[in-house]
Formats: C-alpha cells, sequence, structure tokens
C-alpha cells in the first residue's frame, strides 16, 4: 500500500428532512450567496426548503450556472460576490453549481486572473467557505475538493482541487434527486462507476480494503442503479445511488492505490467540443479504453470480472474481455450508448483532441504513464 494523508472534513447532513438543519452549519453572521442552476429547485421544492431554514438571513442569489460551468458566467458571479461582500457560499444543484461555487469561492480572493487557478493550477491563498445542498447524485462534488471549468471562448475544460474548496457540509436528502430526469440519473450511475474504476481498475497494490471497498461500491451500482431509474420515487434506492456517487469520489477508495484518471481527461475533450454529459462520455470511453489497455491491467481485469461479474470460467483473455463486455452492457442497459456515433459528432475531432493534450504536456497519462499518444487515438477511433 502507498503512504497516504486522508482527510474529508466535509459534514455530511443525510436523509430526509436535512435540508432545515443548514442554517446551523452557516456562521450566524455571514453573508450568504446561494448559487444554482437553471432552475430545477424552484420545481422540486428545494429552492422552497432553503429560504425556510435560512429565514431571517442575509441572502444575495446567484442562478443560471449552467451544465458544464463557464468561466464566463462564474465570472458574472465572483463579481456579484465581490460587490455584495459575500462570505459564505451556498451551492443548490448538482455537480456543475457544487463546481462552479468552488471556482467562485477561490476566485473572489484571488489576485490576478482567476483562470490560472485552471490553467496554471496556480493554488489559491485562501477561499470562502462554502455549503452544498446536492440535487443530483453523480460527481462527489459536495465532498471533494476538485472542481472542472469550461472556458467558452477556448472550449477548454479543465479541472482544478484544492483542500480549501472541500465544502464545510453536504446535505444529502435523496428526495430532492425525485425530481431528475431519467438521462440524469443515468449519467450519475455511469459518473460513480467510473470514478471507482478510475480508482481501482490500475495494478495490484496490496491493497485489499480498497478493492472489495470499491467492488461494493461497483456492486451496489449494478444492483440499484436499474431500480433507481425504474422507481425514481423508491426513497431506499436513491438513497443508496446517492451514498454510492458520495464514496466513489470522496477520497476514501483513492487512499493508498495508484489512479487512472485518463478516462475522465479524454472525457472532458468529448464534452468541449462536442457537447456530450460527462458521464455519456466516460460510458463512451472507459470499455475501449480498457480494451486498449489490457495487458497493464491484466491483473485487476481479471480480478474486475470475477469478483464484479462473477466470470470465472474460460481463459484468461475470455475473462477479461467478459469483464469489460458487461460494463458496456450494464451501460447500455442504463439507456446510456456507449458509441460515439449516437451522439450525432459534427465531424471526427480525435487528432484535435491528440493535438490539444499535447499542447498541454498532459500525455503520456494513465497509472503506468504508458497511455500516449498512439493509444489516445486508437481508444477514439474504437469509441466511433
Ligand atoms: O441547472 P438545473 O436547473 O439545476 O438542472 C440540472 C442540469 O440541467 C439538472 N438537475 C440537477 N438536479 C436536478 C436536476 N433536474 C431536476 N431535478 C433535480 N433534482 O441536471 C442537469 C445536469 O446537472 P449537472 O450539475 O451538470 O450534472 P452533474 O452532477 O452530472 O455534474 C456534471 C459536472 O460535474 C463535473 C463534470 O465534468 C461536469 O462539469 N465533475 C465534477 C467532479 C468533481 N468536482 O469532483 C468529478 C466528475 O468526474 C465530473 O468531472
Ligand atoms: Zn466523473
Amino acid at each position: 500500500m502507498q503512504s497516504f494523508t486522508f482527510h474529508n472534513p466535509t459534514r455530511i447532513l443525510f436523509g430526509r428532512g436535512q435540508i432545515a438543519k443548514i442554517s446551523r452549519e452557516i456562521p450566524a453572521a455571514a453573508r450568504v450567496m446561494l448559487t444554482f442552476g437553471g432552475g430545477s429547485i424552484r420545481q422540486n421544492g428545494v429552492y422552497d426548503q432553503i429560504q425556510a431554514a435560512l429565514k431571517g438571513r442575509e441572502v444575495v442569489e446567484f442562478g443560471g450556472i449552467e451544465p458544464n460551468p463557464t468561466f464566463e458566467t462564474l465570472m458574472k458571479a465572483v463579481d456579484k460576490a465581490r460587490q455584495e461582500r459575500v462570505d459564505f457560499l451556498l451551492a443548490a444543484g448538482g455537480g456543475s453549481v457544487v463546481d462552479g461555487t468552488k471556482f467562485i469561492a477561490a476566485a473572489v480572493p484571488f489576485d490576478g486572473d482567476p483562470w490560472d487557478l485552471c490553467l496554471r493550477h496556480t493554488p489559491p491563498a485562501s477561499a470562502l467557505p462554502l455549503g452544498a445542498v446536492l440535487t443530483l447524485p453523480a460527481t462527489g462534488s459536495e465532498s471533494n475538493g476538485y472542481a472542472v471549468i469550461t472556458r467558452k471562448s477556448t472550449l477548454e475544460k479543465l479541472s482544478f482541487g484544492h483542500p480549501s474548496l472541500f465544502p464545510c457540509f453536504a446535505v444529502l436528502d435523496p428526495e430532492a434527486t425525485f425530481s431528475l430526469p431519467p438521462r440524469q440519473v443515468a449519467n450519475g450511475v455511469v459518473d460513480a462507476f467510473v470514478h471507482v474504476m478510475e480508482q481501482y481498475l490500475t495494478y495490484p497494490a496490496e491493497a485489499p480494503l480498497q478493492d472489495r471497498l470499491a467492488e461494493s461500491i461497483l456492486q451496489t451500482l449494478i444492483e440499484v442503479g436499474p431500480r433507481t431509474l425504474a422507481e425514481p420515487q423508491d426513497y431506499e434506492a436513491r438513497a443508496s445511488l446517492m451514498w454510492c456517487a458520495n464514496l466513489a469520489l470522496n477520497g476514501l477508495i483513492g487512499a493508498g492505490v495508484p489512479q487512472d484518471w485518463s478516462t475522465h481527461a479524454l472525457g472532458h475533450e468529448l464534452t468541449a467540443l462536442h457537447g456530450i454529459d460527462h458521464g455519456r462520455t466516460l460510458a463512451i470511453l472507459l470499455p475501449n479504453l480498457l480494451w486498449v489497455q489490457r495487458e497493464g491491467k491484466r491483473a485487476k481485469l481479471l480480478q474486475f470480472a470475477e469478483r464484479v461479474w462473477g466470470l470465472r470460467e474460460g481463459s484468461e483473455g475470455v475473462r477479461v474481455e467478459g469483464g469489460i463486455v458487461r460494463t458496456r452492457e450494464f451501460f447500455e442497459s442504463l439507456g446510456v450508448s456507449t458509441h460515439l456515433e449516437d451522439y450525432n459528432p459534427d465531424r471526427d475531432r480525435a487528432e484535435e483532441i491528440v493535438a490539444r493534450l499535447e499542447r498541454r504536456g498532459v500525455l503520456p497519462l494513465g497509472e503506468r504513464k504508458d497511455l500516449d499518444a498512439a493509444k489516445v487515438r486508437e481508444i477514439l477511433l474504437l469509441c466511433r
């Protein structure tokens, strides 16, 4: 096992009615800015619950944070927060609103061009504290320190992170997710599944507990994913999905093990250039990436096939392929196509993607740093 420091400071308030408790999590004298997306919180009652919980407090609002939040929109929120001398941010929405709010938190006190947070990974000297009311189980952003921001003018989608950006608290009320369209629920199942895979499907690292935690989350997603899609108001199934998605990226299962975030790195390019939902880009890429990387990942692919999919028969090659095929079929069973062409891409952008990754100096990717430009091309060709 590799050495690690694990510290997750986010207080989780899980369950029905927990939004009512947020007032005690926010300093009494705080000037709060409530941030949200395109309006779903006004339709599903989350906005009203927050208003009731914060009655009598000074709250300014910033709505309109879009899916794949943009620098351009977020800078308007930064201006407003500075003008209003806001000192606490409350994000209500999915990963995009939470990520966007982390950017605002870091950008408000930032000295210089805040895009450097993403482009140069300049660490913020300080950040405003933030809390989150999560309405979409998927990203784990509600209790980690990462964010992914898009610059509309250049179509770059870049991630950054800092320990000061963990939300102080996160409300996870499964009922706040009942209003989700099936597409977003399916995206969330896939996203959580792939977060686990990026921390698990590498090479054995003498970390049996991390492996079994990861396998448990995968098995639970396979069990509750279809159930919660079929029965959106089944509280228990939605609660399990919410907790799976949280644990998939709160740092626990990745502590002490090698990680491979290449599916995400390529996925961000497909979102930036083709406008495909984050979870869907991962469904397109993961099976093909595992196939191309199957030699280096062989031991873990065999373990995955056996422990997660129960595949014990046949040669090693058959089992390796079987685990990948079952994963693809699982995504398809959720209504998520694993083929790029189904998303109507305007043109083949594989070379553009390779050039962008090379220009940014992020290649080679992977836990063994062996995913080079040629392999990126090969994966993208298989994605069609
Ligand atoms: O904007 P509103 O009106 O709220 O509608 C949203 C949005 O249209 C809607 N929605 C959310 N909760 C709802 C709801 N509709 C009805 N009822 C509800 N309860 O869903 C749509 C998508 O929301 P979005 O926040 O974009 O989805 P998601 O949570 O999947 O977040 C995706 C973003 O997170 C980033 C992705 O790259 C992407 O930008 N990620 C962040 C990570 C992190 N910070 O750790 C890790 C992930 O790998 C991911 O990269
Ligand atoms: Zn993701």
